[in-house]
């Protein structure tokens, strides 16, 4: 809990940073702002009628490779009778695309399938390739039906299993996936029969927005919405289960979601296991049995590691009618059993909150109405005195900012935007106006040009491709950006060498003006060296009263690894040192002045190389990841992972919402050692290193206030390539530090390979000894006082 004074003077600060006047900076062409779209209510959504000219820019052909493919452009009826299932899996693989089974990934064969409204019959799997979205009509969101007959592991199915067993893809490479506006439908098939909605075993830089999976509600059905045994993810969000055996089953390292309703299934969330837990924020589930049993040691194939769930932090939810709430294999007499956190939860005919399998009670619930406010089971710790309280019971829940909050006190959650009503006169695409997006032209000048006219008046609509720039776009406040399946924005050249003189590829609102800003669909990135780079630097504040204002989506920093960056395989393998790899100074600058609203904003500093069939990994040097110097309010859903110094860095930060953290230390260290190849540069609050000895931060805190932190992860699996340093949990010394000055509240936390889980002051306070509950070491809360 921190001071009641660090609040008030919080709260001073937001103030004091709301006056600025809202800035209308429209564009040169603009005769009004942008405020409601204006299309008819029986027009098609925009993205299935804009001119589709987005290109791959790497792909051996460019001119012919098409990006954008409507399911009925390949025969799809959408009729609900005729069976659509060629039709579609031709449109997603059409093209020599990655998958199949011979292609583990690839950033040039990137797709959208899009589904006109309609009800599309399935009879088999629509097996999902690398780099795919598949979109939905936004605003009448269509429905995929499998037939009574249906045949395979599920409607859609991100990671297909072949005869021997093997699979498409590698689990935790695999990335860049997205699902919005589907209706996925399993009720004509048998109860008995074992359907799945989505076989969803992915990685980072996925996401679900706005799926629903209707499933059998009879009497043993053995249906499951989604069905995810392991992977290293992600996002998801605005989803919905009715029926079935399980509404969901998730196993993977890590995920955050929001906003997840669950009605009438059995069990409505079954989880196996994880290491850094889940985080769960918005959660409504209905007369379900069970809501969430956690699978403790965990299934067959794990126990051999001893493998159960890391921990699960769960916020916001309303159960109704449902058996037992929270319910443990076995039971949790000890930390071995991994964390359990709720927070403002509300429970309406709910007699067990949190129970044993066939066992004791450890939560009452009633048949009336049962708040809990902030409960916890795990090691509970406050201070410096690092000894940890095995806790099954009440705790000081975080003490949240309002303006962290919606109208009824939960965390404020903002689906990624989709424009559903916008008409094509409101959207400008910036390849019609000039740019290119082939990777190889500088596309600066065009693209600032389209800024400079439509800012704020129109939808700027980033056909795919890669736009190469060789100096700083500026995205002024106001503006609203949508990418089309990832489209690129790489910084490269002369003006992004100079690492004592960092200079912004994009920057996103100049000197802090109070305004809306979107932006949707984009990766940005380098092309190597650029190691004076920030590859993206916000400083743009959402306006008064609108929370959420001003954000990112499925957008993304990628950094080397991919065609075009000249920081690949061939330039920089695993153990070289070269100055050309020096690919970023930092990643991603939340300035002073800002508020960001970042949803499933991965940061990634390639350690391998993603067109390289056998994935072989790469030195890639990102000199820093996300320093937040904002006094908020910031949500960030996020991951970041492997650069030089840290992933994230807060200095002077305050009112932040972070959850799920995910992190990695650079694989390569300690060859060379942090700061190396960069060096330190005061005027961006670089940390020091002598806790870690020459290894990154994962998160490093100065003079910051009101920060919570519900769900991190911290891993550092690595010493120069080699793991033996696992087997004694000692790959680096420390890798959180928070500094005395500083009130940051953590929940739900692991770590992997660190002697210290969290050091004040550089000196390691909480030993991962204590907290062993599988490969993962896991605390429930850490509190300063
Ligand atoms: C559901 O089926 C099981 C097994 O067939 C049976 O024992 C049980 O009574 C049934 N429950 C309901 C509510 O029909
Ligand atoms: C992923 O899950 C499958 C099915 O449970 C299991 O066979 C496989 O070993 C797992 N892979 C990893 C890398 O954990
Ligand atoms: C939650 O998701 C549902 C279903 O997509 C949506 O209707 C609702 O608006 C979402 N709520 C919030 C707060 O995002
Ligand atoms: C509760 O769920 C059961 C089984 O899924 C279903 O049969 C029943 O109609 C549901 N009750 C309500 C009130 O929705
Ligand atoms: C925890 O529970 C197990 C199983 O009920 C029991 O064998 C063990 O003695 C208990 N440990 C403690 C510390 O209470
Ligand atoms: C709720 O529980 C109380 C006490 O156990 C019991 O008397 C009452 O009948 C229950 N009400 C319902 C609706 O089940
Ligand atoms: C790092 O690992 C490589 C490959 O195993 C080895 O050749 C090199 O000597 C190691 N460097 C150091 C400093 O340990
Ligand atoms: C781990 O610790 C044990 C016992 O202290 C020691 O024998 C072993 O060499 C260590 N292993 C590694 C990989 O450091």
């Amino acid at each position: 809990m921190f001071s009641r004074l660090s609040l008030l003077v919080s709260s001073i600060h937001i103030l004091l940073l709301a006056a600025p006047p809202f800035t209308s900076a429209l564009g040169t062409s603009c005769t009004a702002p942008l405020t409601t779209g204006t299309a008819a209510p029986q027009d098609p959504y925009w993205l299935e009628t804009i001119k589709h000219q987005g290109i791959s820019a790497f792909n051996p052909d460019p001119s012919t490779y098409q990006v954008f493919r409507n399911v009925k452009d390949f025969g799809a009826t959408g009729d609900g009778v005729t069976d659509d299932t060629d039709a579609i899996n031709a449109a997603m693989s059409t093209g020599d695309r990655c998958g199949g089974g011979t292609c583990g990934s690839s950033t040039i064969t990137p797709a959208i399938v899009y589904f006109p409204p309609g009800t599309y019959l399935v009879s088999a799997p629509i097996n999902t390739y690398y780099y795919t979205q598949m979109i939905g009509d936004a605003k009448r969101p269509p429905r995929l039906l499998a037939d009574s007959s249906f045949e395979g592991k599920a409607v859609i199915d991100a990671d297909p299993y072949m005869a021997d067993g093997s699979q498409w893809f590698i689990n935790q490479n695999n990335f860049y996936r997205s699902v919005r506006n589907l209706i996925i439908d399993l009720r004509q098939m048998p109860t008995t029969a074992p359907a799945i909605g989505l076989h969803w075993q992915v990685s980072q830089a996925t996401s679900l927005i706005n799926v629903v999976v209707e499933m059998s509600k009879e009497n043993g059905t053995q249906h499951q919405g989604l069905y995810m045994e392991n992977g290293s993810g992600g996002f998801m969000g605005d989803i919905v289960f009715n029926g079935g055996m399980n509404g969901i089953y998730v196993g993977n390292q890590q995920f955050t979601v929001r906003n997840i309703t669950v009605n009438d299934a059995v069990v409505a969330i079954a989880v196996p296991w994880n290491w850094a837990g889940w985080t769960w924020q918005g959660v409504s589930i209905n007369n379900c049995t069970v809501r969430i049993p956690l699978a403790l040691p965990g299934p067959a194939h794990l126990q051999s590691k001893g493998q159960g769930v890391g921990s699960e932090a769960i916020i916001d939810a309303v159960v109704m009618d449902t058996e037992v709430f929270v319910s443990t294999t076995t039971p949790v007499n000890s930390s071995l059993g991994g964390s359990l956190i709720l927070n403002n939860i509300v429970l309406h005919n709910v007699p067990v909150a949190v129970g044993v399998q066939d066992g004791e009670v450890v939560l009452k619930g009633t048949n009336d109405t049962t708040c809990i406010q902030s409960w916890a089971q795990g090691n509970v710790y406050h201070g410096t005195d690092g000894q940890p309280v095995f806790t099954q019971g009440s705790i000081p829940g975080p003490v949240k900012a309002g303006n962290l909050l919606d109208s009824e006190g939960r965390i404020f959650g903002k689906s990624h935007p989709q424009y559903a009503d916008y008409a094509l006169d409101q959207i400008v695409s910036v390849r019609s106006m000039g740019a290119t997006g082939d990777g190889v032209t500088d596309d600066t000048t065009a693209l600032q040009k389209v800024f400079d006219e439509y800012a704020g008046c129109k939808l700027i609509f980033f056909d795919a491709g890669t736009y190469y720039i060789t100096d700083t776009l500026i995205i002024p406040a106001g503006s609203q950006v949508a990418g089309e399946a990832w489209s690129v924005i790489m910084g490269g050249g002369s003006k992004f060498q100079d690492e004592s003189k960092p200079r912004a590829v994009v920057q996103v609102g100049e000197a802090c003006p109070s305004n809306f800003l979107g932006i949707t669909d984009i990766v940005f990135t380098t092309r190597g060296p650029a190691p004076g780079a920030i590859v993206v630097e916000w400083n743009v504040h959402e306006p008064v009263g609108v929370q959420g204002g001003a954000g990112m989506w499925d957008s993304y920093i990628r950094i080397g690894g991919a065609a075009g960056t000249d920081l690949q395989l061939a330039e920089c393998p695993a153990g070289s040192q070269s100055p050309n790899c020096m690919a970023a100074f930092m990643s991603l600058h939340l300035t002073q002045g800002s508020s960001a609203y970042l949803e499933g904003t991965w940061a990634w500093t390639a350690d391998h190389d993603m067109e390289d069939p056998q994935l072989r990994q790469i030195n890639v040097f990102t000199g820093r990841g996300l320093l937040s110097e904002s006094l908020g309010p910031v949500w960030l859903i996020g991951t970041a992972e492997h650069a030089a110094l840290y992933q994230y860095n807060l200095n002077g930060a305050e009112s932040h919402w972070i959850g799920l953290a995910q992190t990695e230390t650079p694989y390569y260290q300690p060859v060379p050692q942090a700061p190396a190849p960069y060096s330190i540069n005061k005027k961006y609050a670089d940390p020091t290193f002598e806790g870690t000895v020459g290894r990154a931060w994962a998160l490093y805190v100065q003079r910051s206030w009101s920060i919570t932190l519900f769900g991190g992860g911290f891993y550092s699996f690595f010493q120069n390539y080699s793991t033996a340093c696992l087997t004694n949990v000692s790959c680096q010394a420390q890798i959180f530090n928070v500094d005395d000055a500083s009130t940051i509240q953590v929940y739900g936390f692991s770590t992997v390979g660190t002697d210290y889980q969290l050091s004040i002051d550089q000196k390691g306070i909480i030993d991962e000894a204590s907290n062993p509950t599988g490969f993962q070491q896991s605390f429930a809360a850490w509190t300063r006082w």
